[in-house]
């Protein structure tokens, strides 16, 4: 390229990758030019074609690899590459690790944050396979072909997932390496049963067809699994034998329910929900106490990880039994009943009904008494909550807290703060935030709920200066 003029549309430039942004793509430099890219790896070296630019950034596709990443492990995945899902499978764990830190280091930097702010390395997953405990595969009549597929390949049938970027098309997913096997081999008999009996899937422009999503959920403690077929319609003359022929195939479905979606929107969330076999929900067990998922509750989606990450809010939040502990945003109280054992009340606040119930049934389920729900948003419910808390555990949602909470937390004045975050970009801009009303952040620990996707969990307890 002409080193005059400014780069555009179509030039090539040669450059080894350094390391991944929060969305997965892969980052590099050229000269003045930070050049980010999909589909490649930190350590790979690429020919990359330039797509857009803005001011210094560039924005390119690989035209060509050129030399592989010294961190190149083979993916397990046979749908690697086509599928968006996990798009670090081809990095090794180590790496995957280090670029995960990078995240959340420069996130805090970025805030002003100094070498007095320890990152810790981030704690990853034993379970690099087979933990996500709920996958959600779509029906479609336009399966996803592959450049390599024979001209003519039959496309009218597919479950899987979405191809990236192409929400017409559904990839036929034949296993998902990162859900447990088991749950794999329900996936291949929910497909062909379905086509031994002539069940039209979903057609999205059209908007007819019967099968529109399974969702599938396991439990790691119990083994119970849980089928959710959602469909366009009620149709008990043909979901209920459908549903049998898979039972029987599967005795090790504990449950399984119909959630009935008439609406074009594609989620899995139905307007009525029918129980066909079992009781409506799978039991989990995480540190010793047991909760109840259904099909449309909020559950985090590694139990093994989950009960590490909530081990660490119980290490930081540091009760020892006479507090009052209130959980923000604490979607089906799981952080709250946790805490229960080790504080005189918890209290949760969540805005989502559904979860408040959930809530409300794990803690009778677990027998504990000290736990209250309280529904709503959570600036208005804690306007409404007489008395202070001494330690507040907040879990928000990507976006963080809500900046007129920052306020109402500083006049409650806990002593600690236990921030649980899923962004570490919102997470370190409320840490700076919250400094503001005399609270500080020694030690950030990063850990690892989403092996080969880059995100990642941070939690941080902020103490109140005396
Ligand atoms: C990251 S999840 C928390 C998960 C929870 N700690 C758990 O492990 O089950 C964030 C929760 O915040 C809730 N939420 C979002 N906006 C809210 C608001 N304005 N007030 C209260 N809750 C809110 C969502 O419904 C969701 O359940």
């Amino acid at each position: 390229m002409n080193a005059e003029r400014k780069p555009r549309r179509g030039d090539l430039f040669e450059l080894t990758l350094e390391r991944f942004d929060e969305r997965g793509d892969a980052l590099g430099r050229a000269g003045e030019y930070a050049i980010e890219l999909a589909r490649a790896i930190p350590g790979e070296r690429v020919r990359a074609e330039v797509r857009w630019r803005r001011r210094n950034r560039l924005g390119a596709r690989v035209a060509e690899r050129l030399e592989p990443s010294p961190h190149a492990v083979e993916p397990r995945c046979a749908h690697f590459g086509s599928c968006g899902g996990c798009s670090f499978q081809s990095l090794a764990y180590a790496a995957q690790l280090e670029g995960l830190h990078g995240l959340v280091e420069r996130a805090f930097r970025a805030q002003g944050f100094g070498a007095e702010l320890e990152i810790t390395p981030v704690e990853g997953a034993r379970e690099l396979y087979g933990y996500r405990n709920r996958m959600e595969f779509t029906f479609s009549n336009r399966r996803w072909i592959a450049r390599d597929e024979p001209p003519g390949a039959e496309a009218g049938f597919a479950l899987g997932l979405h191809a990236p970027g192409l929400h017409s098309k559904v990839i036929d997913v034949a296993a998902c390496p990162i859900q447990p096997a088991a749950v794999d081999r329900i996936l291949a008999t929910l497909r062909s049963a379905a086509r031994a009996r002539g069940l039209e899937p979903w057609d999205q422009r059209t908007h007819t067809g019967l099968l529109r999503h399974a969702l599938l959920r396991s439990s790691r403690a119990s083994g119970e699994i849980l089928v959710d077929l959602v469909t366009s319609r009620d149709a008990p003359g043909e979901v209920e034998p459908y549903a049998q022929a898979v039972l029987a195939l599967h005795p090790e479905i504990t449950t399984f329910v119909q959630n009935v979606n008439t609406r074009h929107g594609q989620t899995a969330q139905g307007e009525r929900e029918r129980v066909l076999h079992g009781p409506g929900f799978i039991v989990e067990r995480l540190l010793g106490l047991s909760f109840a998922v259904s099909a449309n509750s909020f559950f985090q989606t590694n139990s093994a990880q989950a009960e590490r990450l909530f081990g660490l809010v119980r290490e930081l939040a540091g009760t020892r039994g006479d507090e009052r502990v209130f959980d923000l945003y604490c979607g089906t109280g799981t952080i709250a009943l946790v805490l229960a054992a080790q504080a005189r009340e918890v209290v949760g606040f969540e805005l989502a009904p559904s979860a408040v119930a959930d809530a409300r049934a794990n803690a009778a389920r677990n027998s504990i008494g000290n736990a209250r729900f309280v529904e709503g948003d959570v600036l208005a419910a804690l306007g409404r909550e007489p008395g202070e808390p001494d330690v507040c555990v907040v879990d928000p949602p990507r976006a963080g807290l809500h900046p007129r909470l920052l306020p109402v937390l500083g006049a409650l004045a806990p002593r600690r703060i236990v921030y649980v975050s899923c962004n570490p970009v919102s997470g370190a801009r409320d840490a700076r935030a919250l400094a503001g009303f005399g609270y500080r952040v020694r030690q950030v620990r990063p850990i690892d709920l989403f092996p080969h996707t880059p995100h990642v969990e941070s939690v941080f307890a902020l103490e109140r200066a005396p």
